[in-house]
């Protein structure tokens, strides 16, 4: 087996903090560093949402190039689409610009959503998603509201339907008609009646997604990843496409997450620890799966597990 970049830098980045790694490899992607591998394309991965074309269904999620530094670099490595963020009111607008100034130089192509999550000093959450919302309109293939953070325990108040249903549809007249899709990203602690207010909303809203975070390995709270992927996708009736994210360390982690429901996936944490070249590698292990059991596009394997 070949030895790649990582395989020799990866045992050094792990010992490091998540912060201090991050800011390492975010500095290694801008400076060219980190070699690109060849990417893997194969048709059987392009999926249409939103009316937007994903090379591949593997997404990098929010948190890693929060304030958009080297998403280019990251689409290079493999991934179909990045997710800026989390940005509040004070980074929209540098944000907004690096993302323009990267439209005018035509980087490497793919998605970028961004993700706008409440400054925790803020006392008006409602103002702050929609002043970001304006201030990335005009740069974001799609916009995350995000009421996932657990450093924001007041966004809680959030997962009532009442409060959600104001939180989106104030964001969303706030905005002109040409407004990126709007997406939800919900953490994994709702309870049962949280969830199916949840999917009530956004179903009424017409929110465009759903990000779906699922609860940690160690979290012992009755359910896995991809059992909420699937409980979420049966309470939307599988109307409204899911992001799925946690714990995808593999093509095998991916392809459960697709058959339980959804459309596109994230990870975070497989970045730190096997390097970004990882998407790439994902991609490869999910068509294999794919193929194997005779699908010929990823699109038809959403939701499968539904239909036994
Ligand atoms: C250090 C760190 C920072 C993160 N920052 C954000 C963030 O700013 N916004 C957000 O929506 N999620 C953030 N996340 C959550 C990730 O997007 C993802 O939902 C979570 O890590 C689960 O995926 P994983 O198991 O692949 O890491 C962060 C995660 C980590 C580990």
């Amino acid at each position: 087996m070949m030895i790649g970049f990582y395989d020799i830098v990866g045992p050094f980045v792990r010992l490091l903090k998540q912060k201090k790694a991050r800011s390492l490899a975010i500095k290694g992607l801008k400076w060219g560093l980190v070699p690109r591998p060849t990417l893997f394309n194969d048709p059987i991965l392009e999926t249409t949402l939103w009316g937007l074309k994903f090379r591949t269904p593997i997404g990098l999620a929010a948190g890693f190039d929060k304030n958009a530094e080297v998403p280019g670099q990251l689409l290079a490595q493999g991934f179909g689409s990045v997710e800026i963020g989390s940005i509040d009111s004070k980074t929209a607008e540098v944000v907004a610009t690096r993302l323009i100034r990267r439209k005018k130089s035509y980087s490497h192509p793919g998605i970028i959503g961004i993700n706008i999550l409440k400054d925790k000093l803020s006392n008006d959450a409602i103002a702050e998603y929609i002043h970001c919302s304006k201030a990335i309109a005009q740069c974001a293939d799609y916009m995350v509201i995000n009421i996932s953070s657990p450093l924001v325990p007041e966004l809680k108040a959030y997962r009532q339907q009442d409060k959600l249903a104001d939180l989106l549809s104030q964001t969303r007249s706030a905005l002109n008609e040409n407004t990126p899709p709007l997406l939800l990203k919900v953490a994994p602690d709702l309870s049962d009646e949280e969830k199916k207010g949840i999917a009530a909303v956004i179903t009424k809203q017409k929110v465009d997604g759903l990000i779906v975070v699922g609860p940690k390995k160690t979290e012992n709270v009755g359910f896995t990843s991809t059992e909420l992927v699937a409980q979420m996708y049966t309470l939307t009736e599988g109307k409204t496409p899911i992001i799925a994210v946690r714990g995808i360390t593999s093509g095998q982690d991916a392809y459960e997450r697709i058959k339980a429901g959804a459309s596109l996936v994230q990870f975070y944490a497989a970045m730190v620890t096997k390097g970004p070249a990882h998407a790439n590698r994902l991609a490869i292990e999910l068509a294999e799966l794919l193929k194997r059991d005779g699908y010929t596009n990823v699109s038809e394997a959403v939701g499968a597990d539904h239909n036994k």
